[in-house]
């Protein structure tokens, strides 16, 4: 175990020496030595790990939050190997301000690839512009992927399996820049970025909200109608799904509509698709059938019906992409005393079907519409599918 590391990183450290250890050449030598040397072929995870609890003789370990964890298993002035677990992990949408490359050593995730340009700096921790998306690609068992510093890599990662693990060899740091995570479509922001006064204005809002206080929309009104553009941003991040619940969203936003203008409605949707990832990315706690967490992956990544059915007939070759999807929907319902779902979407209340049935229809109006049947407006099929659209599920439909 430790020689082929010791290996690794020997052969590292003499192809990056033959480039005068440039930066800009690391990422692809690093890939390239990680497609040579193939870790998931050479490691075996289950000696890897006996190795590390048993065995003393180990490199010095870090403190870092980063990974579940983190083992280093090389380590230079210039670089370190680093193998890392992840149980629950959906990284955020972020770039680096180191370089190197990572290799998938077991699981499966969901990779996607974006660029951003930037419109208008409010400041080095938070910018507004464009995130579009570049790529989004299954990402199997020995598959090696550049890491390049800065925005020339901005990415996500979704595991599908527990544990996934990776082995990334990088940099310690290529620039000491901050390293922005982005919201999308249009906002990039440092997280390490710490206001004291503002988390405990978001703490006490949290007091309010969980002693049901009667001022508090009212309060986050004047709160926006008072504070600047990035702490009202934080403030209605941070308070969008209490004031959902409350039915006052709307009615609060105005206000922060009123006063930013075209700026508020570009920070809108990113305010929403952020609460919309989080509740998908939630929804892993419960969710641990990997088919299941690739589906979620799809809908959390993706806004295109044609490219979600596409990775799907990727991962289970000659079946039917519909036809497993509609399985995985089935699989997914949820019923209750009061009602019947799939994932957040509900059958609606309005209509009065028995319970026992409710599930067969919404899983046909899911299945008509994946075909492009549509249904009739003002039909009750109309309402499940409007049901549908309204709910994460949205992408598929
Ligand atoms: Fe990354």
């Amino acid at each position: 175990m430790k020689t082929f590391f010791s290996e690794l990183g020997q052969a590292v450290l003499t192809s990056w020496g033959k480039e005068n250890f440039s930066l800009k050449a690391f990422p692809n030598i690093a890939t390239k030595i990680l497609q040579e040397c193939n870790p998931s072929k050479n490691i075996e995870l289950k000696a890897l790990q006996k190795d590390f609890l048993l065995n003393n003789n180990q490199l010095q370990q870090t403190n870092s939050g980063f990974g579940q964890p983190e083992l280093i298993v090389f380590h230079h002035p210039r670089f370190y190997i680093q193998v890392l677990f992840w149980l629950d992990g959906t990284t955020d949408i972020h770039q680096h301000a180191f370089s190197g490359a990572f290799h998938v050593l077991s699981g499966s995730s969901i990779h996607t690839e974006f660029e951003f340009t930037e419109t208008e700096s409010l400041s080095s921790h938070f910018k507004i512009g464009e995130l579009k998306k570049r790529k989004l690609e299954l990402l199997t068992q020995g598959k090696s992927v550049p890491i390049r510093a800065k925005d020339k890599l901005i990415h996500s990662l979704f595991h599908l399996d527990t544990p996934s693990v990776t082995v990334v060899i990088r940099t310690h740091n290529d620039a000491l820049e901050t390293q922005l995570n982005y919201l999308p479509p249009c906002v990039a922001l440092d997280p390490t970025h710490s206001d004291p006064l503002n988390l405990r204005r978001l703490q006490l809002l949290d007091v309010l909200h969980a002693s049901d206080d009667d001022e508090y929309a009212d309060l986050v009104i004047q709160m926006i109608n008072s504070l600047d553009l990035e702490t009202a941003f934080s403030v209605l991040q941070h308070t969008i799904s209490p004031l959902t619940e409350l039915g006052e969203w709307k009615n609060v936003f105005s206000h922060f509509a009123k006063k930013h203008g075209q700026m508020a409605t570009e920070l809108e949707a990113s305010i929403l698709e952020e609460s919309r990832r989080t509740k998908i990315s939630q929804m892993r706690t419960h969710i641990i059938d990997s088919d299941h967490r690739f589906f979620l992956a799809l809908i959390m990544n993706s806004s295109i019906q044609s490219e979600i059915l596409d990775l799907v007939s990727q991962r289970v070759k000659e079946e039917d992409s519909i036809e497993t999807v509609i399985a995985w929907l089935c699989e997914l319902i949820e019923v209750d005393d009061f009602s019947t779902s799939i994932l957040n979407a509900s059958f609606p209340e309005i209509l009065d079907l028995p319970q026992e049935l409710q599930a067969e229809q919404m899983i046909n109006v899911a299945r008509q519409s994946l075909l492009g049947n549509k249904p009739e407006p003002g039909s009750d099929e109309e309402l499940i599918l409007q049901a549908l659209i309204g709910s994460s599920l949205k992408p598929l439909f």
